[in-house]
């Protein structure tokens, strides 16, 4: 049985008031669409990079209604360059079941929330804890090394028990009162994200530096515990680069799974042979310098043949002629977005 730092919650909300990020436009809003944008994009993305793309998206997409009706490419072209697609297709998937299984209106319970797509335990709570004061516990990343590190939990994470373990800790630490749930939950974001920091911990500007278990241990860097370390694949990606003599690219949607799944991409093959068999009548091919582009889980190894051709015979399978005033506008694969130099 763990003992629960005294006072927790309370410092939490109090910090929380006079040294937390405030103003961020999706904070002071109980309004369930916006949070929940918000929170998908800040899930794999800087918030800087998100004060960048939510007004935009918001203008676009003002509610969940105009989402849910929107082309499945136009809610990719919008998320381009955020990364990690599989969010902007679920969360395209997410409207239309709250339009479809909800009537429009967002569930207010996390136990609901989560049961739509691209919806996780930890990202319902935030969303019930911001907009409708429920009392549920997030637990992403940050918040497992804040939480670890507080209680002095040295389990491995990457035992499912232990992690439940954890959520149940997270839950017992909850302020009593459902009106400090924003506050709270704010605070932990914030926590982990200016000063209970991976490396360079900032534990002087720590509202719970007393109760703190890893400080009293003077091992904050211990925690948290886990041992699966990801495993890094590599995969080598052949781009065809087809160019016509008007200018255009030629562009194929990719398969709905894989790789760039839904976005609009340069054909990509196995082999330098397999690329050139694809298009015969290409001519000058061009052996572009092949660069690593890095993914969380894989590194891509990417290496372009440049080739030019005529209209009348594109390449081999699916795909269109695009005109280089079009493709800036469609959801492309940020290291082609590069290439094609829009
Ligand atoms: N990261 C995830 N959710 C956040 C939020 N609401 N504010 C700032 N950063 C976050």
């Amino acid at each position: 049985m763990k003992t629960l730092p005294k006072g927790f919650a309370r410092r939490m909300v109090e910090w929380q008031r006079l040294h937390g990020r405030q103003g961020l436009p999706w904070q002071n809003t109980q309004d369930p669409y916006r949070v929940w944008l918000s929170e998908i994009m800040l899930q794999q993305t800087q918030v800087s990079t998100v004060l960048d793309y939510f007004p935009r998206f918001l203008t676009r997409f003002p509610d969940v209604a105009s989402l849910a009706a929107a082309p499945q490419d136009d809610v990719l072209a919008l998320w381009s360059g955020l990364g990690y697609y599989s969010r902007a297709r679920n969360l395209h998937k997410c409207a239309q079941e709250v339009m479809g299984r909800f009537g429009g209106a967002f569930p207010r319970r996390a136990e609901d929330l989560q049961t739509l797509p691209g919806i996780g335990r930890s990202t319902a709570a935030a969303i019930a804890a911001f907009c409708f004061q429920e009392r549920a516990a997030i637990l992403d990343g940050n918040v497992k090394r804040v939480l670890t590190r507080v209680l002095g939990y040295g389990e491995d994470l990457a035992v499912s028990k232990n992690e439940k373990a954890l959520w149940a800790l997270a839950q017992d630490l909850l302020p009593a009162q459902a009106a400090d749930m924003p506050r709270y939950t704010q605070a932990l974001m914030d926590l982990g994200a200016t000063v209970c920091l991976p490396r360079k911990t900032q534990c002087e500007a720590c509202p719970v530096i007393t109760g703190c278990q890893a400080r009293a241990r003077g091992e904050p860097l211990a925690y948290p515990v886990k041992t699966r370390k990801l495993k890094r694949s590599s995969m080598t990606l052949w781009l065809l680069w087809a160019v016509n003599a008007q200018g255009q690219v030629w562009l194929q949607k990719r398969p709905d799974k894989g790789i760039w799944a839904g976005l609009f991409s340069l054909p990509v093959f196995d082999s330098e042979a397999d690329l050139l068999a694809a298009w015969a009548t290409g001519r000058d091919p061009q052996f572009v310098a092949p660069w690593k582009h890095v993914l969380t889980h894989r590194d891509l190894h990417l290496h372009p043949i440049h080739m030019l051709g005529s209209e009348e015979l594109p390449p081999v399978g699916e795909g269109q002629w695009v005109d280089a005033d079009v493709w800036p506008n469609l959801g492309l694969p940020a290291p082609i977005r590069a290439l094609l130099g829009s």
